[in-house]
């Protein structure tokens, strides 16, 4: 099954990101964490030389804990900054403010040594769509925040949020596109819904992750749909399908809603909490700071 996706705007997203990211000390990337690699675009190491970086493992609240473990352990190996995080709750926010000021920690005692004592650090966040970027920025900034207009020397029309005395965010977040380097990455983000579905094979997607699912969470997938194992992929789905009254009006057993309502449970985090890449799978990245 082949899966393509976003065809326009790539390339003026991409010069605008490169255009912010000029004015920032830090990047700060998100990825979903129940397909940290899928969601990572290779492009930012790129694009992000000389910059601080940190990544936020968000929807980490959707994904096996163990594996976001696993996953902050492999960024920490890699000299990587990263958090796991639930964007939409304003708790784990400390967290961030704190890994913030240990990624810019050069830079802060830079700017100590030159006497420079009152500047904040200026942050941008980063990622490809639906990861949870604006969600994050206004759960970070909160209700207290207070926008900071124009500055000389600062593009023209960009806002800054001020969080406190050591972070100013960017208000606007850097887009980044997924790569489609393998058939696996469009795969894997049609999984957790971002691709469109109108534009995939809904009976294919969703016996590909029955396959997934069977292979790295049986008993989760055996509990959720009271099936009896073990068995294929298909005999699965059909019982996923018996198992849920999805019957054609002619008779017969509607396959498509199913495979709707497996990618539903699935993607709401109803099916149990499922991490579909591990650390294991994922080349060492490249962060040049
Ligand atoms: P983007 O700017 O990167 O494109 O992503 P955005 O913040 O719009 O978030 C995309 C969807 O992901 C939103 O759901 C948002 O609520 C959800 N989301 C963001 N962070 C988290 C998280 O840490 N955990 C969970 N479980 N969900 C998260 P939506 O259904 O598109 O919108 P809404 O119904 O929440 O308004």
């Amino acid at each position: 099954m082949q899966y393509q996706w976003y065809p326009g705007h790539m390339t003026k997203a991409k010069r605008q990101m490169q255009e912010d990211i000029k004015l920032v000390d830090l990047v700060i990337e998100l990825v979903d964490a129940r397909v940290p690699i899928s969601s990572h675009n290779p492009d930012i190491d790129a694009l992000c030389r000389q910059k601080a970086r940190m990544v936020l493992l968000n929807k980490a609240d959707l994904a096996d804990e163990a594996k976001n473990q696993a996953w902050c352990d492999f960024y920490k190996n890699q000299g990587i900054f990263a958090v796991r995080l639930d964007a939409r709750n304003r708790g784990g926010m400390k967290e961030v403010h704190r890994v913030i000021q240990d990624a810019c920690k050069e830079k802060i005692e830079r700017n100590l040594k030159r006497g420079i004592l009152n500047r904040p650090v200026r942050a941008m966040v980063a990622g490809i769509p639906n990861v949870g970027k604006s969600t994050f920025i206004n759960s970070f900034a909160g209700k207290a925040c207070a926008k900071t207009g124009n500055k000389p020397g600062v593009t023209k029309g960009k806002q800054w949020i001020r969080l406190n005395k050591q972070v100013e965010l960017l208000d606007t977040p850097g887009i980044l596109w997924p790569k489609f380097e393998d058939q696996a990455i469009g795969k894997h983000l049609a999984y957790i819904g971002s691709i469109r579905d109108e534009i995939i094979n809904r009976e294919g997607l969703a016996l590909e992750l029955l396959k997934e699912l069977l292979e790295r969470y049986p008993q989760l997938l055996a509990g959720r749909f009271a099936l009896l194992e073990p068995q294929t992929p298909l005999a699965a789905f059909e019982q996923i399908a018996q198992n849920r009254n999805c019957l054609k009006k002619g008779g017969g057993l509607d396959m498509d809603k199913a495979a709707g309502l497996l990618l539903e449970e699935f993607r709401s985090g109803k099916l149990g909490r499922i991490t579909i890449e591990e650390p294991r799978e994922q080349p060492a990245i490249a962060m040049d700071q």
